[in-house]
């Protein structure tokens, strides 16, 4: 039916003389619909304007027509309405818009601001590339409310007129949340005039570089330090992010972080910490009432200072671990009847929740925040995979999605050895693109609270401000788009051809997007099917070494299935062993053979604990008792910062059934990890 539809299109730009690139080619995200006249809309010799809407909304169109450089011209022959009506055929969400296109006249209704203003932005975005508008309809609105990007400008900070750009480009884009993750341990970067500390000590540290400071002294500085390095923004810099966001309506939600990734707080104000010493912890203290003080005037002053209704509470991987053996903590468990640190942690969150509440507001929690109970009114993010947000949408609740293996924009999103050092993982724009954020298994009314999807721009490992927008873009497109577009009309190649076009534009306007154009893509060895002696075979695994759950790769079949692992060790291609026998199979080839090689890849990250083996044995045997060695190799395993791969192999004539192939792990432990024993 696409193809169908896209025919139809081009037929009638054909049909019509028209030039130009059709709307299907170039809106990102794609329309919901769109129908084809003949004849353009031209800009040429200016245009009237004419806005029909509320004072305050007005100004907004207004802003973000000029912004655009379309500024009325009274004596001009063509003419643009934008209208707020009460009623607007096929639209039901406030954010939608309808647009008619006539060679004279562009009118577009909305019943609200922002669909207004998505309205702008298509006619500015078709304007940009295709230098006029193509005659015809579009009546388009959102799939989910909630189309987000998050900054974190905890780990590096990036200052206002930074996130400023950034908002200007993914309203093009049609996202309307920017969640700022603006505390953790790398630094406090909120002025809160009750807790000065926070700006004074919290949002300094030691070096520049996260990975220089993690891995080394993790020191806070007093601000105005010869070495003191960080920022923060001051409560004026956030009202006037927060109203230019709000300009382009795009709500920022703040994230404060509790009980856990908070070390910066409790350097700061040490007393909130279990064991009251700075540098000690990195949970609060949930026996303390003074927690809760501390909690309930931070939160005031955000609520304050950002009118969003949802505050992000954080809620992400808290260790608990001081909680079970601090006497205020224990006393709170007993006199609450909590069996367990996860409700302990449940009890936190709740009642923050009521204080949230209070004011008219609401929680948004990382899917942890399901671990010891739910609380009442929360929304869940869900980054730990998909189960986190089906919970959240079983009992109820509304549930944002953001898993790290579709949604974590800081890792690689083309060849490692093509890109700067990322987090790890490979997640290119296609992989993204892949997810829809409602779960087949979910019912209707289940899907329904799905809110919304997420990218997530950790930046441990992104210290400029160049190299934070080449993670985002065009990454952050392949996710408005899933936000927006209707679920059946998402095509990926269709998309990457908007996507490259909205690359230029992107650089263009002075944004290091990433240069798509110049894709590398995944591992060439796992583009195709290796056929070798070995594939199909049977592999024996010895008892000592079995593979780790996480990582079968497929089980026992995943040495000599043909496949090979790409750039990525979680893309269930690679088999992962962690225990001291390390590797020790025995593939059986049925009968005897010539063979001339014999090899195995092997992957290193170090970050989630991969290394390269230290040593590797290949063995030949004609029975499968006796084994005649072939080669014995080793290698300096030595923890770095970069994605590797090294081959261990044989080569030679020899004879052999079966082959045995040992490989066994560096003094460093963590796991090694294969993907296929090739034999040839
Ligand atoms: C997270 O990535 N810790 C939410």
């Amino acid at each position: 039916m696409r193809r169908f539809i896209l025919a139809a299109t081009i037929l009638l730009s054909v049909a019509c003389g028209k030039e130009n690139p059709t709307i299907d080619e170039i809106l990102l995200p794609a329309p919901m619909h769109s129908e084809y006249a003949c004849g353009e809309f031209s800009f040429s010799n200016g245009v009237k304007i004419a806005i029909d809407a509320p004072e305050e909304e007005r100004k907004k169109i207004e802003l973000a027509l000029s912004n655009d450089g379309i500024v009325g011209k009274e004596s001009a022959k063509k003419e643009i309405k934008l209208l707020i009506k009460e009623r607007v055929a096929g639209i039901d969400s406030p954010e939608g818009y309808r647009i008619t296109i006539t060679p004279e006249l562009i009118t577009a209704e909305a019943t609200s601001g922002a669909g207004l203003f998505y309205a702008v932005q298509t006619i500015a975005q078709l304007r940009d590339t295709a230098g006029s508008i193509p005659c015809g309809t579009i009546t388009d609105q959102p799939r989910f409310e909630y189309r987000g990007l998050m900054l974190d400008v905890s780990r590096h900070f990036f200052g206002k007129e930074y996130v400023k750009k950034q908002i200007d480009a993914i309203a093009r884009y049609k996202i309307n949340r920017l969640h700022l993750h603006l505390t953790d341990a790398a630094g406090w970067r909120v002025e809160i005039k009750q807790y000065p500390r926070l700006t004074q000590l919290a949002a300094w540290r030691s070096q520049q570089l996260w990975k220089d400071w993690w891995y080394g002294d993790r020191q806070y500085r007093e601000e105005g330090a010869e070495d003191a390095h960080g920022g923060y923004y001051t409560q004026e810099d956030i009202r006037e992010i927060v109203k230019y966001a709000a300009d382009r309506y795009i709500t920022i939600i703040p994230e404060i972080e509790m009980p856990a990734h908070s070390e910066e707080v409790l350097t700061a104000y040490p007393e909130l910490s279990c064991t009251h010493e700075p540098y000690k912890q990195a949970d609060f203290c949930v026996g303390n009432e003074a927690t809760f003080e501390f909690l309930e005037n931070v939160l005031t002053e955000i609520m304050e200072l950002f009118p969003s209704e949802y505050i992000h509470i954080g809620g992400d991987e808290a260790g608990k671990a001081s909680w079970g053996t601090c006497p205020l903590c224990t006393k709170r468990m007993k006199e609450e009847g909590l069996t367990n640190v996860n409700e302990l942690q449940s009890y936190l969150i709740e009642r923050v929740e009521r204080f949230v509440n209070s004011k008219g507001r609401n929680i948004i929690g990382w899917d942890e925040i399901l671990e010891g109970g739910l609380a009442p009114n929360a929304t869940v993010m869900s980054w730990r995979g998909t189960d986190g947000g089906i919970k959240a949408v079983r009992a109820g609740h509304k549930a944002i999605m953001t898993p790290g293996e579709f949604c974590y924009l800081d890792s690689y999103q083309d060849a490692p050895h093509t890109q700067p050092q990322a987090f790890g993982g490979y997640l290119p724009i296609e992989k993204v693109y892949s997810y829809n954020p409602v779960p087949d298994s979910l019912s209707h009314q289940e899907a329904a609270l799905i809110y919304g999807v997420q990218g997530n721009v950790w930046a441990e490992y992104i210290p400029t401000e160049q190299q934070n927008e080449h993670m985002i873009y065009p990454r952050i497109l392949a996710i408005a788009e899933i936000g927006w577009s209707p679920q059946e009309k998402r095509d990926y190649t269709q998309f990457r051809t908007r996507a490259l076009n909205a690359v230029k534009q992107l650089r263009k306007k002075g944004y290091n997007a990433f240069d798509l154009s110049s894709e590398y893509g995944n591992r060439p060895q796992s583009l195709a099917t290796n056929n070798h002696l070995a594939k199909g075979k049977k592999v024996a695994y010895a008892p000592g070494s079995p593979y780790y759950p996480t990582y079968t790769a497929g089980g026992d079949s995943a040495l000599t299935d043909g496949v090979h692992g790409g750039w990525n060790n979680s893309d269930k291609r690679w088999q992962g062993f962690i225990g001291r026998g390390g590797i020790d199979v025995c593939i059986d080839l049925d009968e005897e053979l010539e063979i001339k090689s014999i090899a195995a890849d092997f992957m290193q990250i170090c970050e989630p604990g991969i290394y390269l083996p230290a040593e590797v044995e290949i063995a030949a045997s004609a029975d499968s008792s006796t084994f005649h060695t072939l080669a014995n190799i080793t290698h300096n395993v030595v923890r770095d910062d970069t994605l590797s791969f090294k081959s261990y192999g044989w080569e030679g004539n020899t004879k052999a059934r079966y082959i045995r192939y040992r490989a066994t792990r560096g003094k460093q432990g963590g796991f090694i990890f294969t993907d296929e024993i090739v034999i040839k």
